[in-house]
């Protein structure tokens, strides 16, 4: 199964809307969600969106388990979502420090809805409804950013919470995952 290369911050693709998936439970769709979850697993990922290996649909396959040293944090289940759409619940946000796949060892201090409904499709077109918090919720609002040509960079209101993850070292965790 073959690891595929992820594009970085300034390729075009990264700016551009992905299409809605039109056909479930095809090979193609299969092998294209399979090549996503190797790279996202070579990568040490713990999200990936489509167009991120250059695929502009709206799929992306994210997941983490329960970290031990994470205790308070919301585990992420194993999921393929197809199709998604995100409601907040509430007008609550927090903040947090993120990464991307597309912007290795960059950080971003991003404010996120911290209640939210998602809605999707499974790879064979099954529909899914779930709510999520914490950073579930925001593995989730980063993942469908990138479905919309949107990189977190865009989201952060402060650019001097902005920088090499080496340089943030004293106010950036060093298990901050990219995504
Ligand atoms: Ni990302």
């Amino acid at each position: 199964m073959p690891v595929r290369p992820v594009l970085r911050l300034g390729h075009p693709a990264l700016s551009q809307p992905a299409k809605a998936v039109a056909e479930f439970n095809t090979p193609q769709l299969y092998a294209l969600i399979q090549d996503m979850l190797d790279t996202m697993a070579a990568e040490n990922g713990v999200g990936l969106a489509a167009p991120q290996i250059g695929e502009p649909l709206r799929l992306v396959v994210f997941g983490m388990q329960d970290n031990p040293r994470y205790p308070d944090r919301e585990p992420v289940p194993a999921t393929v979502l197809i199709n998604p759409r995100i409601t907040p619940i509430g007008d609550e946000q927090e903040g947090d420090w993120e990464g991307c796949l597309s912007l290795p060892e960059l950080r971003g201090w991003v404010p996120r809805h911290r209640y939210i409904t998602y809605t999707g499709f499974d790879a064979e077109g099954r529909p899914m409804e779930r709510e999520a918090s914490g950073f579930h919720a925001r593995v989730v609002q980063h993942e469908v950013d990138h479905l919309d040509g949107i990189l977190f960079p865009q989201r952060m209101p402060d650019m001097r919470r902005f920088g090499y993850q080496q340089e943030l070292a004293a106010t950036v965790d060093n298990g901050t995952e990219s995504y």
